[in-house]
């Protein structure tokens, strides 16, 4: 793989249309929700009846993925009787993939038919209240690289997929997240549930104390390396999207507190919070109105 993430790939229309093809004559599913899976959340994809997957590996023109954790599968099944596809590990830009590949599966996504995208992510969190363990519910983002210009859509406008000054507004759907918080109200959820902003950073070095003490200030409440530039990407080619952050770790922004974090204290929690939140997305899935976009 060459390293340049600020390299434009020259991916075509034709290229996401050949993957879109390949999987389309792979299986008989046709989805119509896309989720996925961030770091230690990919069992979500193991509880999908009627499987079909394939390896990124064969998948024409899917970039590979190489972190620790991430399995790197498509995962196509059924979750509540709606049919799906489940991305088990994504690509990050820290990987040194360039931002057309990053989001190259979520513009497959739109040409095999899924109007809805569930993204999941583990993050740190820089709000005071959060504790470890919390799941997020993305209300917004602040998209460091993007704003830095580091955007999946730069280059020519691909006006098949959307507009070449798509609003970012509403990028996380409204209704979905008032379901999603009903649903963790029954579920006896909610003492553990948040609304929050995600901040995405390049990484992957953790926050030094005094970028965690500047993200805060921006008004972030969890902070993480993925998922923006997969929202983006959907939001331009009109497919709605609803997000989760697993909090993994308390981000350290005060000089001389003692929380310090690794990989393997993530993907810790991240398997200890596992089965909640796949509930939470099962249920979610199970309750979704297909028909006129909106949440019954
Ligand atoms: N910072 C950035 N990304 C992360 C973190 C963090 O503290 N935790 C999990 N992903």
């Amino acid at each position: 793989m060459e390293h340049n993430i600020y390299r434009k790939d020259q991916i075509s229309h034709e290229d996401y249309q050949k993957s879109a093809d390949w999987l389309l004559s792979q299986t008989q599913h046709r989805p119509k929700i896309a989720i996925i899976c961030g770091s230690g959340l990919g069992l979500l994809a193991e509880v999908l009846q009627f499987q079909d997957s394939f390896k990124y590996s064969e998948i024409p023109g899917f970039p590979h993925s190489t972190v620790q954790g991430h399995a790197g599968r498509l995962v196509f099944g059924e979750l509540r009787g709606k049919t799906c596809v489940c991305m088990q590990g994504r690509f990050h830009m820290y990987e040194g993939y360039s931002l057309s590949k990053v989001t190259f599966p979520v513009r497959v996504f739109k040409l095999l038919g899924v109007e809805t995208l569930i993204v999941t992510n583990a993050a740190g969190s820089l709000a005071d209240s959060y504790h470890c363990g919390d799941i997020m519910i993305i209300k917004d983002h602040i998209n460091i690289p993007g704003l830095a210009g580091l955007n999946p859509l730069n280059g020519p406008n691909d006006d098949k997929f959307g507009p070449r000054f798509p609003p970012m507004s509403g990028a996380y759907d409204k209704d979905l997240r008032k379901l999603a918080f009903d649903i963790c109200k029954s579920l006896g959820m909610s003492k553990f549930v948040q609304e929050g902003v995600y901040c995405m950073v390049g990484g992957p070095n953790f926050e030094s104390v005094a970028e965690a003490g500047l993200l805060h200030r921006l008004g972030a409440d969890a902070v993480g390396m993925s998922t923006a530039p997969e929202v983006v990407v959907a939001q331009h080619c009109g497919v709605r999207v609803f997000g989760l952050s697993l909090i993994t770790n308390k981000v350290v922004r005060r000089y001389g507190d003692s929380d310090t974090v690794d990989h393997q204290a993530v993907l810790e929690v991240s398997a200890m919070r596992a089965a909640a939140l796949q509930e939470l997305v099962a249920e979610l899935v199970g309750r979704m109105d297909m028909n006129n976009n909106t949440a019954m």
